[in-house]
């Protein structure tokens, strides 16, 4: 088990914009295994690599009950949204927090796999908001930026 350090809102690493992934890497192999690691033990549903400081534009996420559902991202790209979902939404880097957030229902992303292969899914409801906010972790932003109601915390 690689558990990586999660950053927390306040390091100007989760301000950074990411840089593309040219290679896979040994090195990046196991950042990835690492990210999976560190989000099934912090219990999140999706985890950038800004936020164990490493500035590249990879993201992995599984929103299964279950924990079944194991995806990459890397180098994503979103081709298409559509619809609308409003609901609660948290962030590890903003641990013990959440807020009211307005995404598309629907997203479709084009992105390399581990092996650099490009894939183009096109995922709904919870799926769809977890690619969005990660993907926004890519360019810096936070879900606290886009916030319609107050950031509080998760007993209230
Ligand atoms: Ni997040």
């Amino acid at each position: 088990m690689g558990i990586r350090k999660i950053r927390t809102e306040g390091d100007d690493i989760l301000r950074k914009t990411c840089k593309a992934v040219t290679e896979m890497t040994p090195r990046t192999r196991v950042l990835i295994r690492d990210m999976f690691d560190t989000m099934y033990r912090a219990e999140g549903v999706g985890l950038a690599a800004p936020q164990v400081g490493i500035l590249k534009r990879i993201f992995v996420m599984d929103c299964s009950a279950d924990r079944s559902l194991a995806r990459v991202l890397i180098n994503p790209e979103i081709l298409e949204t559509e619809g609308e979902q409003t609901g609660e939404e948290g962030c590890l880097s903003v641990p013990g927090k959440h807020a009211t957030v307005t995404r598309p229902m629907k997203v479709t992303v084009r992105a390399l796999n581990e092996d650099m292969e490009e894939v183009t899914l096109t995922l709904e409801g919870l799926e769809a908001r977890c690619v969005l906010h990660e993907n926004d972790h890519l360019d810096g932003i936070l879900y606290i930026d886009k916030a319609e109601s107050p950031v509080v915390d998760n007993e209230e």
